[in-house]
């Protein structure tokens, strides 16, 4: 989605703007610009846009006289309007002494736009936004901060604003609603930005404030918080521990690789201090719930988008065999929309990366609205859900870049899978004999996918005969086929090739027929170790049988697998509920090398973004 920076302080606020940018551009968008409070005491903001990406706009403002000590900058994910200068941000009022950039839906922008063209205001993008700058000029008389909030109290939708005035040359206003804002400081002055990483190299020590509360910056670095009736606050610190290195590539072609081949320290990190070997016990202290809280849950709904929701029926396969409850997963954008059973029973799991996806975020608050505790599982420190949520669970898998997310799902599935043998073992499921063997051998997951980075070049071989192909099928059973849904998505966000992904058995029920026998349709099928591994041979041979080219994740020292095609891929043996941790490894840098052949970018895929704040 779009991103937000803005810098007041005492040197060129320039710097700050197109490093922030740049540091966001991950989150997807299509054009750029910055509004600056020019040095020469101009009645006009100093506004600079383009069409394109950031290197366009660093290029304008270099060849620009444009220079000041505070500014907002932004990058535009159309919504409204097409990808074009006029529609970039920052959108300016009439006068052009406001400027606004913003992230976010203002939903009754049509009738707002309607008022203040017969107010005589003159518009000139076709966006939502503009209508902000128009109306703070409207409602404005000396004071800048009530002209924002009289503004933002007639704005209906999700909004993340930042707002200059010609008039405060060192100050800027910030407010969101349902759209994410950082704010800090540092010795050279104040900053806000939409997301961590654009801040990430000048402080560590962020606040966010919450919906409808507002926020002056000065240059001085000084931060004044009000919340939406104009009552001041003193807002609350959080120190994020990520560090400067996530946000650079450190000599890797692209993000999307570092962070596959950082997966090896995340699961260490997932694993560190999780078993008490003393008491032969999980360890989580974050989980408020008792061992008879644990033992009268009756159903547990996982609520996630895309990455998140296949990590999630991942956790759904292993709670259910080991704790023995019920799980349903549901898609965010469904299971808000309908009336789900919720008893006192009821424990909701909402798995979300970024901690700001507006689906997830909707569905925690009719979970909890309902009466359920709900637990967040998220990356993101400080984010939007960990303050809807009654608890709390990080992944240790740092900042990620990439839009398309790895190492974030592998942190999701390790800790889903510790998740599942603590409450099996608070349950008295699972013995500690049967919990400290399975502990055990997710220690060895680390050096497993070690073992396959380091023999990434199989997967490179069996990618390239696949780069031509018109569609791509993912097959497997039981958490193998989850497994695929995660392979498949990152296949076609990515590489922009089509790939579905079914369970095994139901190939012949429908996707066989999409197997092109003269094309050699390419057929990944998970093949590891499991109950199930005989019946996906079968299905194999069938869909060799019509053709299909098949890709085949299989267990080092299978032999049989070799026998029926010569694109295999292996990995080290693991037992079957650990396995997604290991063979989605392979899958994504399967679709990374497609990707690449095929030219596209993989950080930032066409029309994706890293967080989806919008409904
Ligand atoms: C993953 O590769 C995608 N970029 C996307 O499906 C993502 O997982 C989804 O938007 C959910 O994001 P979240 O985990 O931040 O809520």
């Amino acid at each position: 989605m779009c991103g937000i920076v803005g810098f007041t302080g005492t040197i060129d606020a320039r710097e700050f703007l197109l490093d922030g940018l740049s540091r966001l551009e991950y989150r997807g968008y299509d054009s750029a610009g910055i509004a600056l409070v020019q040095s020469d005491e101009a009645s006009e903001l100093g506004i600079i846009r383009v069409k394109g990406k950031i290197a366009d706009l660093r290029e304008a403002v270099a060849e620009s006289d444009l220079s000041g000590n505070c500014g907002i900058g932004h990058t535009r994910w159309a919504t409204h309007g097409i990808p074009s200068e006029a529609n970039a941000h920052p959108h300016r009022d009439c006068s052009g002494s406001i400027a606004v950039v913003h992230n976010g839906i203002i939903e009754n922008y049509a009738q707002l736009r309607s008022e203040l063209i017969a107010k005589g205001h003159e518009f000139l993008s076709q966006t939502d936004t503009e209508v902000v700058a128009h109306l703070i000029e409207e409602l404005y008389s000396g004071d800048l901060l009530a002209a924002v909030r009289a503004t933002t109290a007639q704005l209906s939708g999700s909004f993340a604003l930042a707002v200059l005035h010609a008039s405060y040359p060192d100050t800027i206003v910030v407010t969101r609603n349902d759209s994410p804002l950082v704010l800090g400081s540092y010795e050279n002055g104040a900053l806000v930005a939409s997301d961590i990483p654009a801040i990430i190299e000048y402080t560590r020590d962020v606040i966010y404030i919450g919906d409808r509360d507002m926020a002056v910056l000065h240059s001085d670095g000084t931060i004044d918080c009000y919340d939406a009736t104009g009552v001041a606050f003193a807002p609350k610190t959080h120190h994020v521990q990520w560090d400067l290195e996530s946000a650079q590539r450190g000599g890797y072609p692209d993000f999307m690789l570092k962070e596959i081949n950082e997966q090896p320290r995340v699961i260490r990190d997932t694993l560190a201090g999780r078993f008490d070997s003393a008491t032969g016990e999980l360890v989580f202290d974050e989980l408020p719930l008792t061992a008879e809280e644990l033992a009268a849950i009756d159903r547990i709904y996982i609520v996630a988008c895309g990455t998140s929701y296949h990590a999630g029926l991942i956790g759904k396969s292993i709670i259910e065999a080991w704790a023995r409850v019920p799980v349903e997963v549901e898609v965010a954008s469904e299971f808000r929309y309908r009336n789900p059973i919720i008893t006192p029973g009821t424990l909701v799991l909402a798995i979300t990366q970024s901690g700001e996806t507006a689906d997830t975020l909707e569905a925690v608050r009719l979970a909890r609205k309902a009466g359920a505790h709900v637990i967040a599982m998220t990356n993101v420190v400080g984010s939007r859900i960990t303050q809807e949520a009654q608890t709390v669970l990080y992944i240790k898998a740092n900042l990620e870049i990439a839009v398309a997310a790895t190492k974030s799902f592998l942190a999701q599935v390790a800790l889903l899978t510790l998740l599942a043998l603590h409450i099996a073992q608070q349950r008295g499921m699972l013995s500690k004999e049967q919990v400290s063997e399975i502990y055990a051998e997710m220690q060895m997951l680390p050096e497993q996918i070690e073992w396959i980075l380091a023999n990434s070049d199989q997967i490179e071989r069996c990618a390239q005969e696949c780069v031509d192909a018109t569609t791509a099928l993912f097959i497997g059973r039981g958490v193998g086929a989850t497994t695929c849904f995660e392979g498949a998505l990152k296949l076609k966000e990515i590489s922009y090739l089509h790939a579905e992904a079914f369970p095994a058995g139901e190939i012949k029920h429908g996707p066989i027929a999409l197997i092109d026998t003269e094309k050699g349709t390419p057929v990944i099928a998970v093949a590891t170790q499991s109950m199930t591994r005989e019946k996906t041979l079968s299905n194999i041979e069938e869909v060799l049988a019509r053709g299909a080219k098949v890709v085949a994740i299989a267990t080092l020292g299978d032999e049989r697998i070799h026998e029926m095609t010569n694109l295999v891929i292996t990995i080290p043996p693991i037992s079957e509920f650990l396995s997604p941790i290991t063979a989605s490894v392979p899958l994504q840098l399967f679709a990374r090398a497609i990707a690449i052949a095929r030219g596209c970018d993989v950080d930032q895929p066409r029309n994706l973004a890293k967080s989806v704040t919008v409904e």
